[in-house]
Formats: structure tokens, sequence, C-alpha cells
């Protein structure tokens, strides 16, 4: 048996060539390409600049010896590799169960090629119907959001940390965490809809950014799709 997050995280190393510049993703699977970056810098003498997008990515990347550069010194990034909570078959997704949406999302704006990890078990029919929707928001807004969220249709849970403290982003912000209990049929507009609403930063639905899926297999298969 093979760790399918491993399997996919690796395999998306491998599309990045010498001297690009690279976003890094967050969460366990990108792990897995931030060390098969480092192994291909030792083995390969391969150069890259590294974008991260949360600081634990920036940890990470800094322990391995990835060199790093930052949005004020570059305009393009030429492949971003993230992970996803929830992807679909437009690669539409749910992003933001690490807390990291925001970065992420900026990050991908500016990504001439959004490449995606994943276990197969991320891959879904119909977006949250099991994992709830992060929105950062900034935490003023919160009874305000919450309604506002509620009348949309879910129900918003403030995140929490293991000890049970608020939960607050790389940017001083926290979450919400929307569960939809059917699901979200029409991912675009909701995800205008969030856009609109004052004191909302960012939501984690993620819609025309991503390019290439990468599936990793519990037999050590590995899958890949592009965007149509
Ligand atoms: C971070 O906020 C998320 O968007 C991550 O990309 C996602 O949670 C990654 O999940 P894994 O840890 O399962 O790769």
């Amino acid at each position: 048996m093979s760790n399918p997050k491993e399997v996919a995280g690796r395999k998306a190393a491998e599309y990045v060539r010498n001297g690009m510049v690279v976003g890094l993703g967050t969460g366990s699977t990108v792990y897995f390409t931030l060390l098969g970056l480092a192994e291909r810098m030792q083995t390969e003498g391969l150069r890259i600049r590294g974008v991260p997008t949360s600081v634990d990515t920036e940890t990470k990347a800094r322990a391995m010896g990835i060199p790093l550069t930052s949005l004020a010194e570059v305009e393009a990034i030429d492949v971003t590799i993230d992970g996803a909570d929830e992807i679909d078959g437009a690669l539409r997704m749910i992003k933001g169960g690490g807390g990291a949406l925001l970065r992420e999302k900026v990050v991908a704006s500016i990504s001439r090629r959004e490449v995606i990890v994943v276990g197969a078990d991320k891959v879904v029919g119909v977006l949250g119907r099991m994992f709830p929707l992060p929105v950062e928001i900034v935490p003023f807004a919160k009874p305000v959001v919450e309604r506002a969220i509620s009348k949309l249709g879910a129900t918003a849970t403030l995140r929490v940390t293991a000890s049970g403290s608020e939960y607050r982003t790389d940017n001083g912000n926290v979450i919400l965490d929307c569960h939809f209990s059917h699901g979200i049929k029409d991912p675009e507009l909701l995800e205008s809809k969030l856009a609109i609403l004052p004191g909302v930063v960012e939501s984690g639905l993620f819609v025309n950014l991503a390019h290439v899926l990468v599936i990793g297999h519990a037999d050590g298969r590995v899958e890949v799709r592009e965007k149509s």
C-alpha cells in the first residue's frame, strides 16, 4: 500500500523546471512536493525560487533549503503546486482546511499553471456535501457575516484550535466553516455572493484556477487530469 498523498505530491514535483518561480501550496500533500523538490535540488542541481502560501510552508521550505522569494519580487509564478480539500470534475475546489486559503488564492491568481495534488478521496461529484466551506472574515464582522451566510443556506461555525481558542489565520483573521447540507449547487454563483459581503476577506471556493489535477491512489498509481 502507498500513501496517496505522497504519490501525488512527489509526482507534481516533476512539473518544475530549472529556473522557475514556483508557488508552494500548503498542507500534508504538498509536503511531499517540497521533499521532492529538495531532493531534485540535491541530485540534479535544480534551481528554483519558491513563493510560500503560508507561514507553515515557509518554515518547512526553509528547513529543506528551498530558496524563497516574495510577491514584491515576482509579477508572475510559473507553476504553483497546491493541495485541496475537495475537487470536482470541472476542477473547482474547496480549499482552506489548513487555513491558508487567502494566500493560496492570491498566489493561484498570478500562476501560469496551477497543479493540484490530492489523494483519490478528495475527488467528489458535488462540492461541500462532506467538507464545510472555509470563509476567512475579519473578526469584527462575524455576527453580520454569520447572518448573511445563513441566508445563503449554510450553517457557519467559528473555527477553533485544538485547545478551544479562536483560530487565527496567518493574516490575523478568523474562519467560518460553512456547512451546506445538500452541497454547493452553483460554486461560481456562491463565490460571487460571498465575495461582495462586507467583512468577508476571501472564500475557500476556487473556480477557474486549477489547470492540472494529480490524483494519488493507494495502489501507487497516479492519475493526471488536465482542465479541458
Ligand atoms: C490549506 O488551507 C488548504 O487549502 C490545503 O491546500 C488543503 O487543506 C490540503 O489538504 P491536505 O493536507 O490533505 O493536502
